[in-house]
């Protein structure tokens, strides 16, 4: 066994990650995890010993960008027979037996897996193929310090919960990433003091559910507001964001320290996932639109010009005309900034999927959907619209895609802001004013204080 590891040192590892932000922090996780045993990150696909796809099942689309991958994979591997070829994340822990019948897989690890991935690339050499889909309620990552490795350094996700208790209906996350678990404060505060000595700007809190986050200790509770506002006191010169908060649990605790404290961003991120009580209801999201709204207004009045996204879906089993056009409603009342909008996609072996019938057809969904979208980006284009005149401090985050001379950079609100480079450095504050908007993006220029 020795043997087998040691001509197995020095691999080049080569990472792809789909889905949500939970999965980038996890790759960083992966990586750090495979550095530690003397594998090495590799950027280039066609160099790579090993090819780890980091996947996502929240909507059937996106598991079919993955078969439609491996079928691409499949190819690369004929041409190099060396190649192993893993799958993780929620598709590796909710279909794993499918996954190792593809021609081009070789390991399968699920999210409470990863300290085990050694072991299953070097089982994988073996000829066979391998897996472990085993849930660990215990595992946090603990002692892991993930490798930053995205490509900005200047912004970067730290998990503070996993997994997922609440059981929307819906959902597949709770079955693919386990029950809910806090990171230790002492953990979480490790880490993001080596992000501050890396010269981070910008951290994220993630979690499925941030506003869960409870540690317990002998002599305290550490419950999601003080969390934030310790991590915002030990990194006073950085940006403090977080993701994702259930409106259910959303405290006025947390409302009043994102208000008191300046280097939390003003930003929040609060699916509604659907503007109707009877569909709320079924959905199991444990609150009302009534509700939702009151949260809403809670934040515009202890937190003015707090930049607001959101997710929703259309389609849902049993959803009406009015249903429908209550989610439509919503979307005016509120006037988010942005929203992630998405068409319902039946996920097997959720309560929904056991108990309703998926009885909206596919063409009156990408209807509806095409009229969220419609709506929403008049709304966002009207809330930018606003902004023109107005000034902004930027996070400067890198160059633009459309031209060299443009650089572009997010607003505490959470905005993205494109203005002309000026001299400006990544990863510095620059002033900017608002000259122009679209319904994605703020068009700005540089205001030299004076
Ligand atoms: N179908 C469509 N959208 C879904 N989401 C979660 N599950 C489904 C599903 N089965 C959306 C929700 C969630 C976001 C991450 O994905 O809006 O907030
Ligand atoms: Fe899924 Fe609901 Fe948990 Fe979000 S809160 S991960 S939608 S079950």
């Amino acid at each position: 066994m020795q043997f087998i590891y040691n001509s197995l040192m020095n691999q080049k590892i080569y990472i792809e990650t789909y889905g949500c932000q939970m999965n980038v922090a996890d790759s960083e996780t992966v990586m750090a995890i495979l550095k530690s045993k003397d594998f090495f990150a590799e950027q280039n696909i066609e160099n790579a010993d090993v090819i780890i796809l980091n996947t996502c099942s929240v909507r059937e689309n996106a598991e079919q960008r993955i078969w439609n991958r491996l079928d691409f994979l499949k190819g690369l591997k004929k041409r190099n027979k060396k190649i192993k070829i893993g799958i993780i994340g929620c598709m590796a822990q909710r279909i794993s037996e499918k996954l190792l019948e593809h021609e081009a897989v070789d390991f399968v690890a699920g999210p409470d897996s990863y300290r085990f991935l050694v072991d299953l690339i070097n089982e994988a050499d073996l000829h066979t193929k391998v897996s472990n889909t085993n849930f660990d309620i215990n595992e946090t990552y603990s002692g892991i310090e993930s490798i930053k490795e995205n490509k900005n350094k200047i912004s970067c996700f730290v998990s503070i919960t996993r997994g997922c208790n609440n059981f929307c209906t819906y959902c597949i996350v709770p079955y693919t990433r386990g029950r809910e678990r806090s990171r230790s404060l002492e953990d979480i505060l490790h880490e993001i003091n080596i992000l501050k000595s890396l010269n981070y700007k910008e951290i994220t809190l993630l979690g499925q559910n941030v506003n869960s986050y409870l540690y317990s200790t002998s002599n305290q509770d550490i419950n999601f507001p003080k969390l934030i506002c310790k991590v915002a006191e030990t990194l006073p010169d950085l940006r403090i964001r977080f993701t994702t908060s259930h409106p259910k649990d959303i405290s006025n605790d947390l409302i009043y320290a994102i208000a008191e404290t300046p280097n939390i961003c003003n930003h929040i991120h609060l699916p509604v996932q659907s503007g109707s009580n009877k569909i709320l209801d079924l959905m199991n999201r444990k609150y009302t639109h009534e509700l939702y709204l009151e949260r809403i207004e809670k934040i515009k009045t202890i937190i003015p010009n707090c930049g607001l996204s959101t997710d929703m879906f259309c389609g849902f089993s049993n959803e009406s005309e009015q249903d429908f056009l209550e989610s439509l409603n919503l979307l005016k009342t509120v006037e988010f900034d942005s929203a992630f909008l998405f068409k319902y996609s039946v996920r097997e072996g959720t309560y929904a999927a056991k108990n309703f019938i998926d009885d909206v057809p596919e063409e009156l969904k990408m209807e509806r959907l095409n009229e969220m979208i419609k709506l929403q980006t008049s709304i966002s284009l009207k809330k930018n619209t606003e902004k023109i005149g107005e000034n902004f401090d930027v996070l400067v985050e890198g160059f633009s895609k459309r031209s060299e001379n443009d650089m572009f950079g997010r607003t505490e609100h959470n905005n993205v802001v494109v203005f002309p480079k000026n001299n400006c450095k990544i990863g510095t504050i620059v002033k900017t004013k608002i000259i122009e908007a679209t319904s994605a993006t703020l068009l700005g220029k540089v205001v030299i204080d004076k």
